[in-house]
């Protein structure tokens, strides 16, 4: 099994993201810290543990991380993930093991990843990349042990030179899901995803599921019904287990939050799982040509909501044809989607 570190601010897609890391018997999950993006720092550790309990892997070890950006406010998700930031569920169990303590988060990342085979462990940041910048700036010499970082973020459009406008699906001309040209996670922290998508050694281990890719991949009505009853027909009444029911509250919540904000009506992006899936099953992603990027991430600019009018706006995520390939961050173009679920 590849091993994972997994790094998330745990919402709804990243329940999923928790749920594949832990369960799928091609990953050995190393341990989890948190971040402070989609809610608070304190309510995603709190939902990291509960997603651990209903899903019977309370052992796997959770450190809570960065409380906030380098050097930028918190802000949080309540409109797409609610107050809780995972919001909508009655099946989620309350934690019984607590946090770890023992040491700082971005240490138990690095003891962890460190006493893996050379070139075998990924990282796999799924909200800002701020435990995963403090890592790599930390211990440095862990960029040429680590096999890879997968990172959850960004949103490329019409960035990629041969794309038409508005490539995400769904979304008309905007292709940034917090403005229009900035996707959350990197918006929230785009110093921390400057400082491991610029770095070139880094850069060249690294696959960046971007927007682009995600809404690709959606948990459709039927994907739903599957999530509750699996392939076959329930055997005469039985009942869909109680993980399944969460995780269909979980999307049904998604779902709705999706619908309501931004019209996106055939089903959530399920973002996270995906850069959980790129580490450790990197063939299900489709590349054009092995092409790989340079990315650079705006960071000046304004910050704010501000209209589609101006283009430098702080957390645009730039991707251009790198070289040489090894140099480059890999963006997958699109995905085997029934593979994958
Ligand atoms: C990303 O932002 C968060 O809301 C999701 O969990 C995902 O990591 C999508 O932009
Ligand atoms: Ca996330």
């Amino acid at each position: 099994p590849t091993p994972i570190w997994l790094d998330c601010d745990t919402g709804h897609d990243d329940a999923f993201a928790i749920l594949v890391a832990a369960c799928h018997p091609q990953v050995e999950l190393l341990g989890i810290s948190t971040t402070y993006v989609n809610a608070s720092l304190a309510k995603t550790t709190y939902n990291t543990r509960a997603i651990l309990k209903a899903i019977g892997r309370e052992k796997v070890p959770v450190y809570a991380g960065a409380a906030k950006p380098f050097c930028r406010e918190a802000s949080h998700a309540p409109d797409i993930h609610g107050e809780s930031g995972l919001d909508g569920t009655t099946c989620l169990p309350i934690p019984d093991v607590p946090v770890r303590t023992d040491k700082t988060a971005v240490d138990a990342m690095y003891d962890a990843l460190i006493s893996t085979p050379k070139g075998s462990a990924w990282v796999v940041p799924c909200g800002a990349s701020t435990n995963a910048a403090l890592l790599f700036a930390t211990h440095p010499d862990l960029v040429n042990h680590i096999g890879g970082v997968s990172i959850m973020g960004g949103a490329i459009g019409d960035d990629f030179t041969d794309a038409p406008m508005g490539t995400v699906k769904g979304q008309g001309e905007r292709f940034g899901n917090i403005t229009p040209y900035a996707e959350f996670n990197i918006y929230i922290d785009p110093e921390s995803a400057k400082s491991m998508l610029s770095n070139n050694t880094l850069a060249g281990k690294t696959t960046l599921i971007a927007l682009d890719l995600t809404h690709r991949f959606l948990a459709t009505p039927e994907i739903q019904k599957r999530m509750l009853h699996g392939h076959e027909p329930a055997p005469n009444g039985s009942q869909p287990s109680r993980v399944r029911k969460l995780f269909l509250e979980i999307t049904t919540f998604f779902a709705k939050t999706y619908a309501d904000v931004f019209g996106i009506t055939i089903g959530p992006p399920v973002h996270d799982v995906l850069a959980v899936v790129a580490a450790f099953a990197p063939t299900v992603f489709i590349d054009h040509d092995g092409e790989k990027f340079e990315v650079s991430v705006v960071t000046e600019g304004p910050h704010g909501m501000p209209s589609a009018a101006g283009r430098s706006q702080c957390g645009r995520t730039i991707a251009t044809p790198a070289l040489p390939a090894f140099e480059g961050v890999r963006i997958p173009r699109d995905l085997d989607a029934d593979q994958v679920w």
